[in-house]
């Protein structure tokens, strides 16, 4: 195997840096391929807790080569920010590669994110308000900033006064009292190229003659399947296309190359943002989860909304990203509930629903409707360690039974088992097969 795409199944935040982080240790390539600073992935060596945004989770194994991809969003200033603390903590930036033709998130990206996001009313997603769509928007429309432009103050001068005066037209119809500059914004701008160019490079070639050397690549995905702007929540998801899909687009890669694309399912499900939600739980077992898998937003804090696993969800994941394994994360968190449910279809005025759909009016009528399974009881950091080393047979017999019903659900096999955020808190089956 020497391509490899990680994707989140659901809506976001399923564990996707850990699990990414934990199958860099083979890689010799870990990439992104789309979302910008919106994502945020958090990754615990020992007792250290990292939260990356916009760099790779294979930063930590400074031995690999990280790439940021041409369909991801650069926010010039959070990267410059994180590459220093991470910088601060120890670790050597050696192998950071960034596409020249990915597109750049302007300080007006962001203001607008805010202004749109309070305007939208209904079709609000509670957007991360870090400039994610406007960017795509701006790109899709042919009229953004890439990369390459920061490294040329002619052409970034150039661009910046044909752009800035019509971001300043929209400022002013939407009645905001703000005024762009351009002399501050070229100078701010060119100073981050200065300092980012010598990471700047055509990262699709690089790709591509890695894979020719059968180098193992990870891409990284960020948000989830449900996010996708195409086969997500729309128009509750994010702007890019989070599935697998669109590590071909975001890398420039051809499809063929792809060998196998792994999706990461959280044991049950949480969401940051609004929207329809159909296995919510606004009672004691949706906090219950809150608090014992910390569901609170690694990029803004937010509490997520909690609920049961869904197989609806799981299922269509299963289909748009061809998936030919699962990683389930946080099952940990499951532990010491009595009774586990899980959503096997949806009722809509008397009809079965299997099949996500794509009306959000339909979505938000759907009742899910559940199998019920017995739970298992809570277990000391030494019994996980115990479990861990003696593999899956080891596992609570109402854990596997759990298990066994996501597999029927989906019939797609396990890989990995997480069971903490940790490294070592891993059971990893690919022995077993
Ligand atoms: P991502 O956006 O998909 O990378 O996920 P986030 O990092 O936003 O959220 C996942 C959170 O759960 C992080 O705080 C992880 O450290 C933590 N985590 C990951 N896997 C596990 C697991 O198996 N069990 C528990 N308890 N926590 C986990
Ligand atoms: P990771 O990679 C969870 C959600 C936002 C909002 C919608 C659009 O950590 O899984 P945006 O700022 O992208 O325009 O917001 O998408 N969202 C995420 N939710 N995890 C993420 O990333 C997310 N990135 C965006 O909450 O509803
Ligand atoms: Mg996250």
């Amino acid at each position: 195997m020497t391509a490899i795409v990680i994707v989140g199944t659901q809506w976001g935040d399923e564990g996707k840096g850990k699990i990414t982080d934990y199958y860099a240790e083979d890689a010799d390539y870990v990439v992104r391929f789309q979302g910008g600073n919106n994502a945020g992935h958090t990754i615990m060596v020992g007792d250290e807790t990292f939260k990356f945004h916009l760099l790779p989770s294979g930063i930590l194994r400074t031995e690999k080569k990280v790439v940021i991809g041409n369909g991801v969003v650069v926010d010039p200033i959070v990267l410059l920010d994180e590459l220093t603390e991470i910088k601060k903590r120890g670790f050597a930036i050696k192998n950071l590669y960034i596409s020249d033709r990915a597109h750049v998130i302007m300080p007006y990206h962001k203001i607008i994110d805010g202004i749109e996001e309070k305007l939208k009313k209904g079709f609000k997603a509670g957007t991360t308000k870090r400039g994610i769509g406007p960017c795509y928007s701006d790109k899709i429309a042919r009229f953004g900033v890439r990369m390459i432009d920061l490294l040329d103050k002619e052409t970034l001068e150039k661009k910046l006064d044909i752009l800035i005066p019509i971001k300043q037209k929209t400022l002013d119809i939407y009645g905001e009292n703000i005024k762009l500059s351009k002399i501050d914004i070229l100078e701010e701008y060119l100073a981050c190229g200065e300092k980012l160019k010598k990471y700047v490079a055509d990262t699709s070639l690089l790709i591509n003659n890695a894979l020719d050397e059968k180098k193992m690549v990870l891409f990284e995905g960020a948000q989830g399947t449900h996010l996708d702007i195409d086969h997500g929540i729309y128009p509750f998801g994010t702007s890019s296309n989070t599935i697998a899909g669109g590590a071909c687009i975001g890398t420039g890669i051809g499809p063929q190359r792809i060998d196998k694309v792994i999706g990461v399912v959280k044991a049950y499900t949480s969401r940051v943002g609004t929207g329809p939600f159909p296995t919510e739980l606004d009672d004691e077992n949706g906090e219950y989860m809150r608090e014992k898998g910390g569901e609170y937003g690694t990029t803004t804090g937010r509490p997520r909304r909690c609920g049961w696993l869904d197989m609806v969800m799981v299922r269509f994941a299963v289909r748009v990203n061809a998936l030919d394994a699962l990683v389930i994360t946080k099952i940990d968190v499951l532990s010491g509930l009595k009774n586990i449910k899980i959503c096997r279809e949806y009722e809509h005025k008397e009809k079965i629903i299997r099949d996500f759909p794509a009306d959000m009016n339909v979505l938000a009528d759907c009742k899910p409707v559940y199998d019920e399974l017995d739970g298992w009881g809570y277990y000391s950091k030494d019994e996980w360690k115990r479990m861990v080393k003696k593999g899956y047979e080891a596992l609570p017999d109402n854990m596997k039974l759990y298990l066994d019903h996501i597999r029927k659900e989906t019939g797609v096999e396990m890989e990995l088992i997480s069971v903490g955020p940790r490294r070592w808190e891993t059971i990893d089956m690919r022995s077993h097969h």
